[in-house]
């Protein structure tokens, strides 16, 4: 029998449900406490809410722990590739090498855009957000694929549109990228691995070997992060059942804001504008200390994690690495590295626990690799789509989803006469 929370709520007292999962976190069943006490929850930004069940990810926020279908993030950038990782994402068990090499095939084949994908990117100014674009181009493949628009697609459906989502996403990314620098689109380098590939597609050149792997390992520090802003986006919109196509543009959408994946574009920005202000940073510790102040000091914090997020470890290594290995001398690097060690002395963001997340260092690795500051969230939409898909397609598998319809506290006029 499973354990049950009681809840007094003064004339009555209900008894619900509690739930746990496979790592130890516990929840309460609230499903049915409006239907018996007419009571519901107020939860602001969902921090305290369980919308779904799933057996993808899994985060420790307090001890900075991530895992995907149990294997830790660490071990994957050490040990797997981002394809192979996506591979577990969406199937839940690591590819033979049979299942990666056929996954390999069937991405190349689908890695050719069709013409009027292309017409609509080029129909943008060129100066357009590299967002707007690719959200647009995602919703619009709905048009080229038209048996796959159901979300109970049969497995075969499934098998397709996984490494369809994958190619197209890279050709599509690619071709933004070179709309964006008044260059026309080319076509795959059907020799390259998925990353080398994708720098192809932007550079019209085979890349440095070192460089495709560090870049394919910053795709998989990005490939899922359970229910954040975008997937939950994703799984909102496919609760009304709504083709994949439709749902990844939206989280596409969602993923856009600084105060998501936005970040990374936000924190270079942030960073040139403390070099062009002289080079200190400790004026906009102050300012992001300051209750007055809207500005927030980007790339630190995080709702989940109350320790170091442990992509961020993983990218800081990088960084240095990578840097070095291009030769690259960015003093932005030692902006951030100054603006990191002061933050994390600080009492502020010390008894609030805010440090360096994901994109504290991403911007300053694709700043080598020569990406543009306007593409670094589009990046990260190439490197979250595998996540994005797994969930998407684990909650059309999920028997009694429901569709998301939340409820909310009225607090407007009442009786007002015409
Ligand atoms: N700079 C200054 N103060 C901060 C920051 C920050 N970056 N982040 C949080 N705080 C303060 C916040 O003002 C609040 O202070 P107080 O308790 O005095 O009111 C306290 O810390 C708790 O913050 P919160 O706003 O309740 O935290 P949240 O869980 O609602 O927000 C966050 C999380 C990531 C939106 C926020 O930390 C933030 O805006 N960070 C900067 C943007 C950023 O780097 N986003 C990327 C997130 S990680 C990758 C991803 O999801 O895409």
């Amino acid at each position: 029998m499973s354990k049950l929370a009681k809840l007094n709520l003064g004339e009555t007292e209900i008894e619900l449900p509690v739930m746990e999962g496979t790592e130890g976190e516990k929840a309460i069943d609230i499903s049915k406490l409006r239907a018996e006490t007419k009571f519901v929850t107020f939860d602001n930004g969902l921090g305290n809410t369980g919308a779904c069940t799933s057996s993808i990810t899994f985060i420790d926020g307090e001890k900075g722990i991530l895992k995907h279908r149990g294997y830790t993030i660490e071990n994957l950038c050490d040990k797997s590739s981002f394809l192979e990782t996506s591979y577990l994402l969406f199937h839940g068990h690591f590819p033979t090498a049979n299942e990666l090499s056929d996954l390999k095939a069937q991405i190349k084949e689908k890695s050719k855009i069709p013409d009027g994908i292309k017409s609509l990117i080029k129909s943008f100014p060129q100066d357009a957000h590299p967002m707007g674009i690719t959200s647009a181009a995602v919703v619009a493949l709905s048009g080229y694929y038209p048996h796959l628009l159901d979300q109970d697609l049969s497995v075969d459906k499934k098998n397709e549109i996984f490494p369809l989502m994958l190619g197209q996403l890279k050709a599509i990314t690619a071709g933004v990228y070179r709309h964006g620098q008044g260059k026309d689109m080319i076509d795959s380098d059907l020799s390259l691995d998925y990353t080398a590939d994708f720098l192809y597609l932007m550079n019209g050149e085979k890349p440095n070997e070192e460089v495709a792997k560090s870049l394919d390992v910053l795709l998989l520090l990005h490939a899922d992060h359970e229910q954040n802003c975008s997937t939950s986006t994703v799984r909102v919109v496919g609760s009304s059942k709504a083709n994949l196509f439709a749902s990844v543009s939206s989280g596409i959408d969602a993923l856009w804001g600084p105060l998501h994946g936005g970040a990374n574009q936000a924190v270079l920005e942030m960073l040139e504008a403390i070099k062009n202000d002289g080079g200190g940073y400790e004026k906009f510790i102050l300012k992001a200390k300051d209750k007055e102040d809207p500005f927030k000091l980007m790339g630190f914090g995080h709702r989940v994690y109350k320790n170091f997020d442990p992509r961020a470890k993983v990218i800081k290594g990088y960084c240095d690495t990578i840097l070095e290995k291009l030769n690259v001398q960015d003093p932005l690097l030692d902006i951030a590295n100054g603006l990191e060690a002061t933050a994390l002395s600080d009492e502020y963001f010390a008894s609030r626990k805010l440090f360096p997340n994901v994109d504290f260092y991403s911007g300053i690795i694709y700043k080598a690799l020569g990406i543009p500051t306007n593409m670094f969230t589009v990046m990260f939409a190439l490197g979250r789509q595998p996540g994005w898909i797994a969930q998407w397609k684990e909650m059309s598998e999920t028997k009694g989803i429901k569709i998301t319809r939340p409820r909310q506290i009225y607090l407007g006029k009442t009786d007002e006469k015409l």
